[in-house]
């Protein structure tokens, strides 16, 4: 059955209460939103968080490009079974010292969690140990003019039945062209061509959820 008013779309109201029903925030990932605001430090918003968490339920081995302050990476280790680990590439490593210190804060042991500071691109060239794989879920959050050339990359450090999430991939509504773009914008143009070579790559099935600034999430059958 449709739904009765098909021009509905959720307003700040409807996310504000499904927040008000959500399990209380975790200290260190307050913390971490609350240092990295001022700072201009870019983190996925709560709700995205919310979903990460959801989706590495069950899955054992994660690998996400782009640290920073490690909001989405904690999510995603309160998230994991206890014996889930992750590993994390960002070649800024004040930002990932301070990241480790709201890790142990939440009660991740230090072994849960690998961080590979260097660019994503060269680790991944290089064959960084770190990266062998096989990985059951991926968080891509670094440049956004590289998000093809790191799932590329990760393809074949992939384990069947592997998940794929994405975030900024609505660009504040650049990509669809819903908001204009700035002509020297390069990262529209590259997150809109990220997204139609996933969601139109029969070895995905994927979608985009419009939650936070976009993410886009793909399972691969392997
Ligand atoms: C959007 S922030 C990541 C936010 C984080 N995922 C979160 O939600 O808490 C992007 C990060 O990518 C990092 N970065 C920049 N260039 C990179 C590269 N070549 N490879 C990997 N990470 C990179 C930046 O240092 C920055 O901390």
């Amino acid at each position: 059955m449709a739904k009765d008013d098909q021009t509905w779309i959720p307003e700040p109201t409807d996310l504000e209460w499904i927040e008000s029903l959500a399990a209380p925030l975790p200290p260190a990932l307050a913390a971490i939103e609350r240092e990295a605001e001022p700072e201009g430090i870019p983190i996925v918003s709560r709700d995205a968080g919310r979903v990460l968490q959801v989706l590495v339920a069950g899955r054992r081995r994660v690998v996400e490009v782009g640290t920073a302050y490690g909001f989405s990476t904690l999510w995603m280790a309160l998230g994991l079974p206890a014996d889930g680990t992750i590993v994390t590439i960002d070649p800024d490593d004040a930002r990932t010292d301070l990241a480790r210190a709201w890790w142990r804060d939440a009660g991740i042991p230090d072994d849960r969690i690998t961080v590979v500071n260097r660019k994503a691109l060269e680790a991944f060239a290089d064959d960084d140990p770190a990266l062998a794989g096989p990985f059951d879920f991926v968080f891509i959050d670094a440049l956004k003019p590289e998000y093809g050339r790191y799932l590329e990359a990760l393809m074949s450090r992939l384990a069947p039945g592997a998940l794929i999430a994405a975030d900024n991939v609505l660009w504040s509504g650049r990509a669809s062209g819903a908001r204009p773009a700035e002509a020297s914008d390069r990262n529209t143009e590259a997150l809109r061509s990220f997204d139609a070579a996933v969601l139109g790559d029969p070895r995905f099935k994927a979608t985009i959820l419009p939650v936070g600034d976009g993410l886009l999430i793909a399972s691969w059958g392997g």
